[in-house]
Formats: structure tokens, C-alpha cells, sequence
């Protein structure tokens, strides 16, 4: 009897893990014991990726902060392969390619790299492609503080600081996710951290997964005003468009991040980049998406996921929208580098079965 194959693995448990509890139902969090509200904005992303890598690299460095800041300084010589091919790209293609330049391997120096890699190579990429020279790493400053004086060329102001710090832990680890799990399939070869790490960030580039902050800027900008919302949405759904930020392959209610990363937004308010009224007039698209979305699809929950406030996040801290993914990746990878070292630690060379339906020789063998 042949076993039932499951669209897109839903439903399939493919590892044990200590890193991350995603429960659908309940809309809950669980990073390595804490719950998402004990951590976004209470713990620095630093110290996160220090309990996400803890057990899986032998003895670690009690502060994150100098090893991360010596490897941001140590992959912005990379920057010098910066050239006007790649500056042509999108920012994740050309965070990517610099990404790749890195030396695979295992240890504990590989994996700093690895975390340090998309934050120093996305600076660089946004000021290239704005003309501007490149700002050194400064290891001294937290990563989040760092990211945003290497993109803006000047010093964040605290409450910038914290929002970009708030969305990195928010976004850090979250099961086994199209992009960790292509980590871990790499992992699983024993391809190396450099390998699992340039998997997931090509898994996280798709729109159905960490492409579709972006975009919400342009739904946000396409409505222009609360009274804009329903047509725009019923014309895109109608289109056979999908919403960007809304539904979730796990959650069957609200995402749980939605709204840490709103009230990230709230507390960096006004005198950042958020347009007056800019998180009212979200809310309101917000509101009309799930309303038309619960009348189009009765059967199935469509909720907001972490991807719509993201987008208002990263455009309040000036992120270009081309780069809001590259962002994700920034947070991502210590999950991503976590989950690697948790396959090869105990799993096998991930390898499933499939169904073959295509035809059969003419001549039996
Ligand atoms: C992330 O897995 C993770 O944990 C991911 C993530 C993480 O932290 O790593 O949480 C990050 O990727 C969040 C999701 C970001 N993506 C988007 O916001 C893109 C828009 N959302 C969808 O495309 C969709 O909701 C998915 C891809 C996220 C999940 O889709 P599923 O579980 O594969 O469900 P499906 O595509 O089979 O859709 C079921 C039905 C379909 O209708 P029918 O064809 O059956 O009539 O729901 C519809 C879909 O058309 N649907 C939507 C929709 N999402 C699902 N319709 C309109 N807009 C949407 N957003």
C-alpha cells in the first residue's frame, strides 16, 4: 500500500528540537523555554543567539557582543568584491553572492561570520546602490545599533536601536520553516554552516516566505486611504493575488509576533520615520483585509502574520522595502546556524521518499 504523499510536507514532523515551538492553535511562541513575550524587546538579539547556539558548539563566549562585532569587521573585507554586477542585483542576491564568498566550515568562528555576514553585506549593498561608499563596522556597538549606523553612516538613535533589536530576537527562530529546514537539509549532507546558511537565505528570498514584507508597502501605497482598502483588495483578490502578511501555514489565529512588532512600531512613534497616522491607516487595511479575507475564505483562518507589521517596522527604521527581507535574514541566521548544528548533532542525511507516476520503460529490464 503505497504511504499518502503530504502537499508541501503539512503536517509532517521532521526533526526533534530544542530550539523552537511553534503552537498553531494556541498562536503561542516558544523560543528554548521562553515565551515570545519574555524575550522580544527584554533580551539583546545577542544574547538570543547565545541561548539558540548553547549545547551545540562546546564552550561559548560568555558576551555575544565582541566575537559578533570582531566578525563584522572581519567580513567587511569581503566588501571590496563589490562590484557594479553585483550592485545590479536586488540586495538579497548581492547579500547572497557575498555571502557565498565566505569559507565553509563548522566551528565556532565560521558561525559568527555567518551571523555577522547578512548585516555587514545588505549595508553595503543599500549604500552602494545609492551611491555611497560603505561604512566600516563599528565592533564596539550591540548588532542592531551597528546595522543601522553601517546603512544610515550615522549613529541610531536608543529607541531605533531597540526596535531594530526587538524585530532580530523576534524573528530569530520559528521550527522548522521553509528556509530552517533547507538549512537543515544542507546541514544534514554535512555540507557545512556556509552552505546551510546561503540555503536558507535562498529559501527566505521567495514571497510566500520572507519576500512578502516588502510588498506590503506597495499594497499600503496602491490603497493610499482607509476608504481605498476594500476595492483595492477585492480587485488583487480577484486578480488571484495573495495579500502579503496574512495566513500562515501554522497559525490558525493571530500571529503572535504581529503584535511585538506593533508595539515596536508604537514605542518608536513619532520623530522616526513613521509617517504621521501612517500605523492608524495600516490597522485599517489590516481590518479590511481579514474582514474580506474571513468572507472569501469562511473555511479557512486567514490571520496577520508576521510579515505585515515587520513592513511598518523596517519602513519606520528607514529600511528600503528591496532590503526588508535581508533584514529577516539578519535575525534569521542564528536560528538557521542553531538548527544546522542541531542536525548534525544528532540527526541522519535527510532523504524522503517519493512517488514515481511518470511512465515505465517500454521493455521490462
Ligand atoms: C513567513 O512557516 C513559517 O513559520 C514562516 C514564517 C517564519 O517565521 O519563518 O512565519 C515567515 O513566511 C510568514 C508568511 C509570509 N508570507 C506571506 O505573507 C504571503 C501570503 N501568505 C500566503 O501565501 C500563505 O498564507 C502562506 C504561503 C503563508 C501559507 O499558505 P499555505 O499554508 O500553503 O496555504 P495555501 O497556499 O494552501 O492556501 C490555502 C487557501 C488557498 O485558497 P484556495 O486555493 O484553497 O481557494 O488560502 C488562500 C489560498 O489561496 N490563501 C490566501 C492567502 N493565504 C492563503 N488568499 C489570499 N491571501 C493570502 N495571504
Amino acid at each position: 500500500m503505497s504511504k499518502k504523499i503530504s502537499d508541501g510536507l503539512e503536517d509532517v514532523v521532521a526533526a526533534a528540537t530544542v530550539l523552537s515551538e511553534v503552537d498553531g492553535q494556541a498562536g503561542r511562541l516558544i523560543i528554548r523555554g521562553h515565551s515570545l513575550d519574555e524575550l522580544a524587546g527584554r533580551i539583546a538579539y545577542e544574547d538570543l543567539a547565545r541561548l539558540l547556539w548553547t549545547g551545540f558548539f562546546g564552550d561559548l563566549p560568555g558576551d555575544f557582543g565582541p566575537a559578533l562585532g570582531a566578525a563584522r569587521v572581519q567580513v567587511f573585507e569581503e566588501v571590496s568584491a563589490l562590484d557594479t554586477g553585483l550592485l545590479a542585483l536586488s540586495p538579497i542576491e548581492a547579500m547572497r553572492a557575498l555571502t557565498a564568498r565566505l569559507a565553509d566550515g563548522d566551528s565556532l568562528d565560521v558561525a559568527f561570520r555567518l551571523m555577522a555576514a547578512p548585516a555587514v553585506f545588505t549595508a553595503a549593498v543599500v549604500r552602494g546602490q545609492a551611491g555611497e561608499a560603505p561604512v566600516r563596522p563599528d565592533p564596539t556597538l550591540s548588532h542592531a545599533a551597528d546595522i543601522l549606523r553601517m546603512i544610515k553612516g550615522r549613529a541610531p538613535t536608543e529607541a531605533e536601536a531597540t526596535a531594530l533589536d526587538t524585530y532580530l530576537v523576534t524573528v530569530s527562530d520559528h521550527g522548522l520553516n521553509a528556509s530552517t529546514f533547507a538549512a537543515r537539509v544542507v546541514a544534514s549532507t554535512r555540507a557545512g554552516l556556509a552552505s546551510a546558511t546561503l540555503a536558507g537565505i535562498s529559501a527566505l528570498k521567495g514571497p510566500l516566505h520572507g519576500g512578502a514584507p516588502g510588498p506590503i508597502i506597495d499594497m499600503l501605497d496602491g490603497i493610499g486611504a482607509p476608504e481605498n482598502a476594500r476595492a483595492w483588495i477585492e480587485d488583487a483578490l480577484a486578480r488571484g493575488d495573495r495579500l502579503m502578511g496574512f495566513g500562515h501555514r501554522v497559525y490558525r489565529v493571530r500571529d503572535p509576533r504581529a503584535d511585538a512588532l506593533k508595539k515596536a512600531v508604537r514605542r518608536l512613534g513619532d520623530g522616526s520615520n513613521v509617517l504621521p497616522g501612517r500605523l492608524a491607516f495600516a490597522e485599517a487595511v489590516e481590518q479590511a483585509a481579514l474582514a474580506i479575507l474571513k468572507e472569501r475564505k469562511p473555511d479557512r483562518t486567514l490571520d496577520t502574520n508576521v510579515e505585515f507589521y515587520t513592513a511598518l517596522l523596517l519602513e519606520a527604521l528607514a529600511f528600503p522595502p528591496s532590503a526588508f527581507t535581508c533584514v529577516f535574514a539578519m535575525g534569521r541566521v542564528a536560528g538557521w546556524i542553531a538548527h544546522a548544528r542541531e542536525q548534525l548533532a544528532g540527526g541522519r542525511l535527510i532523504r524522503p521518499q517519493s512517488r514515481y507516476i511518470g511512465p515505465l520503460p517500454k521493455v521490462a529490464a
